[in-house]
């Protein structure tokens, strides 16, 4: 049912007892994820927001951390990042193994209105080591933070709807425009990999360069109620 990214994902997390909402899933690919953007629009967070709710777009492989800059709803959204009623807190992150420690990192968490565009973009540098996520509303930088897993072997990208303790999900869809991911040497059959969960809606994944450069205009994932 899961690709092997989502459940690699599900595993890493599992020991907090998450549930998951419907997703998009690509992966593994034959090459390596180097280069991943997209406009996320998380819509409008609960209304009485309880501990915890996670969207994000995430990628990694089967034994890598997992990068996911992303929106987060929790109980105190106050003390989390001084959000107030209709906003998101907002951060590049990343969980993984740091110093030998499983960890979530964070940059920068920022409040950001609902339905507000925010552009995502993680990307290997040239040292083939380091990833930098990068996360941009309205043009201005709001959250980085670097990783060090280096290029992505059979690697995945998937949207994440994670729920935790006393979450009820998501009261509104989320869009991601114009996703585009990069991959080390072309791919073709990396769209064989697509999953697509129940209510997700997607437009065709293109590539103009013959499988290493894939761009999907359009994915919503639907409200939970
Ligand atoms: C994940 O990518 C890292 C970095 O390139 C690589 O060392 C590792 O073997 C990859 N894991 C899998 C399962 O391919
Ligand atoms: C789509 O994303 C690509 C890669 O990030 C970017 O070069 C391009 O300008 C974007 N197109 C639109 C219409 O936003």
């Amino acid at each position: 049912m899961f690709s092997l990214t989502i459940a690699a994902l599900a595993l890493l997390s599992g020991v907090r007892g998450d549930s998951w909402g419907p997703a998009f899933s690509l992966g593994p690919t034959a090459s390596a994820i180097i280069e991943a953007t997209t406009t996320f629009n998380p819509g409008t967070p609960p209304k009485n927001p309880v501990d915890a709710l996670f969207l994000w777009p995430g990628v990694s492989n089967a034994t890598s951390g997992l990068i996911q800059s992303g929106a987060d709803s929790i109980g105190d959204m106050s003390a989390y990042c001084g959000a107030s009623a209709g906003q998101w807190c907002v951060s590049a992150s990343y969980f993984g193994v740091v110093d030998g420690q499983t960890t979530q990192l964070s940059g920068p968490l920022v409040p950001v209105n609902g339905n507000t565009p925010i552009n995502i973009h993680y990307k290997l540098a040239s040292d083939q080591k380091t990833w930098d996520q990068t996360v941009t509303v309205n043009g201005q930088v709001i959250s980085t933070l670097k990783s060090y897993d280096g290029p992505l072997i059979n690697g995945g990208w998937g949207t994440g709807t994670e729920l935790q303790a006393s979450s009820k999900g998501t009261e509104s869809v989320q869009t991601y425009t114009n996703t585009t991911i990069i991959l080390q040497s072309a791919d073709l059959t990396f769209i064989n990999t697509r999953g697509i969960g129940s209510g997700v809606v997607a437009s065709d994944m293109l590539t103009a360069d013959n499988g290493k450069t894939w761009t999907i205009a359009s994915i919503t994932i639907p409200s939970m109620n």
